[in-house]
């Protein structure tokens, strides 16, 4: 059976124009979010995958008109590859919708979608004003319900906010009954963003995969957290219910350019 192939992107965090954004210097010392990204997509188009998921922070809490050339610059630059699009924190719902001219406007983003025999299960972990995650109870009935039947040739989940992840309080805790859902079904992995750095952690016996940003870094280190210039994406293949991920770093060398207590900033989004 051919192998499934997809590359996973996250926190793309693009904007029109970044004047006004309170975190303009650091996209402009972080170098060109939007050209970084149009150079990423165009070399996926020459892989010809299955499809690419980004992750979440689509755009910089931005307009209509932001979702709009984020999805013009993907489908210019991947006319035959399909995107699968996932919110996080610093998306807007509302904008997103209208951006991309889908309807309702207003209720919480989450579906399931085969491609070639493996189903791809979206939800939605973004609460707007908050920068940790939840997944509804509307949600998990709806994915239990989902997660009765197997896809033949298995599941992946995405959301944006990692269950995993040593600052917990601007990660997620999922529910005893999401788990339930998720550790008896055909999921095969956890694809998730907002950490800004590639990570590969076990909820039990599924592995959680997290991609770096294609905006900017975070590295932690200690009870410090620095702002850097690293960029970076996923390469997956899932084979005979096999899946591998391979990271695939455009900064080899990262440098640092802010670097502050962490506990300030847990401090400053509280
Ligand atoms: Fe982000």
């Amino acid at each position: 059976m051919k192998k499934i192939r997809f590359a996973h992107l996250s926190d793309t965090h693009i904007c029109k124009d970044y004047s006004g954004n309170q975190m303009k210097d650091l996209f402009e010392k972080a170098g060109s979010p939007g050209a970084n990204l149009e150079k990423c997509l165009k070399e996926l188009e020459r892989k010809q995958l299955d499809f690419v998921l980004i992750s979440g922070d689509l755009v910089h809490e931005g307009t209509s008109e932001d979702y709009r050339y984020l999805n013009e610059m993907v489908c210019s630059c991947m006319p035959t590859t399909h995107v699968i699009y996932v919110l996080g924190n610093h998306d807007r719902k509302q904008a997103f919708r209208a951006g991309l001219q889908m309807e309702p406007a207003e209720s919480s983003l989450y579906y399931a979608k085969e491609i070639n025999g493996l189903r791809i299960i979206v939800l939605d972990s973004a609460v707007e004003g908050k920068e940790s995650g939840y997944i509804s109870e509307e949600q998990t009935e709806w994915l239990e319900g989902v997660l009765k039947e197997k896809a033949p040739r298995g599941s992946i989940i995405t959301f944006h906010h990692p269950v995993e992840w040593e600052v917990k309080e601007l990660g997620m805790q999922i529910t005893n009954r999401l788990w339930d859902a998720l550790k008896n079904s055909d999921v095969l992995g956890i694809f998730c963003g907002h950490t800004h750095a590639n990570s590969l952690n076990y909820l039990e016996h599924i592995p959680q995969i997290t991609a770096d940003s294609m905006a900017f870094g975070l590295g932690i280190e200690g009870a410090m957290l620095s702002f850097t210039d690293k960029t970076g994406y996923c390469l997956c293949e899932i084979n005979d219910g096999r899946l591998q991920v391979h990271y695939e770093t455009s900064t080899p060398k990262p440098a640092a350019y802010v670097t502050f207590e962490l506990a300030a900033l847990q401090k400053a989004l509280q």
